[in-house]
């Protein structure tokens, strides 16, 4: 994986859309909210946190001044007993040292003194829970990114990045991620029935307060071993997001994973020709109709030229279909449009496609059997193998 040439958190609030803050206290109710946009904020009471785990909410906010400090003191301390406690934030403008003592017993807890700002509020909320959700193991150290994307609007691309992310996971290949880089309108959230939680715009400039603990905390898990990163729907987006924001979320999601797939739009933006030269592979996806394969021609050979580095876009031919439904180019007619060859062909089958987007999830879980899923098996094996006969040839 080469790296992505960039430098540079929110300003104001993150939106972090389906996490469930307990929020203890009157007040704290529309702070929390103001503070974290689309979080789920529930109201509750002292009493609640006796046994309380992760399963029931990603945090827990405390109004430290609402509620009597020996029974808090007591209640902190044996939420510290549970297996898996929620990350803690107390605020307050008087913090009794038991309270404090109890609250440090805790893996994941922080105090912010009153009076605080929203800003305040969300930095440390958001501190906590990407605390968690970092993974324990070091980062990967030699991590493998594939950019996949469309000759021709609708070409598949996306489908295949999809069951590509989640080939390599299924086959125990290491922890991976998508990058939906469409910002504006990316379907790979919608594709996979996931919620999007990378609001890009908001970093502005300064890209280099993202780290790892911070793209955990954007990224949606889709299974064990593969994570999402894609942005909610914005119309602004592909302005509004900036390119150092963009490469530095390419960065440390090459840091942080085994497998990064990027799903890339097909219009050049600032950024696009700096995520493309930091794969290691390029994916171009046509379909079977000769404009598609012309463009495939034509998009692989600027990319090869603009890239300047040797590497050669590779084409992939999806919804190959028999000949009995019309008069598609068979594959060898397809290869002679391209004036090289396809690195892989992947079948057509509409209704296991329309079946997982339908159901969300990828192709792979809903249609198990179906050719596309056999394809792609085929073309990551393809590709894994190959990477590791170079890597032997380098290494010899
Ligand atoms: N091999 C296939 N067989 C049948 N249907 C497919 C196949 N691959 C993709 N599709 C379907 O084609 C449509 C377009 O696919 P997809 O959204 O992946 O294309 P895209 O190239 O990402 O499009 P866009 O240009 O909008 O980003 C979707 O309905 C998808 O389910
Ligand atoms: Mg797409």
């Amino acid at each position: 994986m080469a790296l992505f040439g960039s430098k540079s958190p929110p300003p104001g609030g993150p939106a972090l859309p389906g996490r469930r803050v307990l929020a203890l206290g009157a007040a704290l109710g529309e702070t929390a909210q103001a503070a974290l946009a689309g979080a789920e904020i529930v109201a509750g009471t002292v009493e609640q946190l006796d046994g309380l785990g992760l399963a029931d909410c990603d945090l827990v906010l405390i109004d430290a001044d609402a509620w009597d400090a020996a029974a808090l003191a007591a209640a902190v301390k044996s939420l510290s007993a549970a297996k898996a406690p929620p990350p803690v934030l107390m605020v307050g403008a008087s913090l009794p040292a038991g309270l404090v003592r109890n609250l440090l017993r805790l893996d994941h807890a922080d105090i912010l003194e009153a009076p605080f700002s929203d800003e305040q509020l969300s930095a440390a909320m958001l501190a906590l829970l990407a605390a968690v959700a970092a993974p324990a193991a070091g980062p990967a150290s030699d991590s493998r990114c594939w950019a996949v994307t469309g000759a021709v609007g609708g070409s598949g691309a996306t489908t295949i990045a999809i069951e590509i992310a989640h080939a390599l996971a299924a086959a125990d290949k290491g922890r991976v991620c998508l990058v939906d880089l469409n910002v504006a309108d990316g379907a790979a959230s919608a594709y996979l029935g996931a919620t999007p939680a990378l609001r890009l715009s908001e970093f502005g400039p300064a890209a280099e307060r993202i780290d790892a603990s911070m793209l955990q905390a954007f990224a949606t898990p889709v299974s064990d071993r593969l994570d999402l990163l894609a942005h909610p729907r914005d119309a602004a987006a592909f302005d509004t997001a900036s390119r150092e924001a963009v490469l530095r979320v390419l960065e440390i999601a090459c840091e942080s994973y085994d497998w990064v797939i990027l799903d890339v739009p097909r219009h050049r933006r600032p950024w696009t020709l700096e995520a493309l030269a930091g794969a290691d592979e390029v994916l171009v996806i046509s379909e079977l109709t000769v404009p598609a394969l012309l463009a495939a021609r034509a998009l692989s050979d600027e990319i090869e030229d603009a890239l300047g580095t040797g590497l050669k876009p590779r084409i992939v031919l999806n919804r190959l279909a028999s000949r009995m439904f019309g008069p598609a180019p068979s594959m060898a007619e397809a290869e002679r449009a391209l004036q090289r060859k396809a690195v892989a062909g992947v079948s057509s089958d509409w209704e296991a496609a329309a079946a997982s987007v339908n159901l969300g999830g990828p192709i792979a879980q809903h249609r198990p059997k179906s050719k596309i899923v056999k394809d792609i098996e085929a073309l990551v094996e393809k590709l894994v193998s190959e990477a590791a006969r170079r890597d032997a040839t380098r290494a010899a």
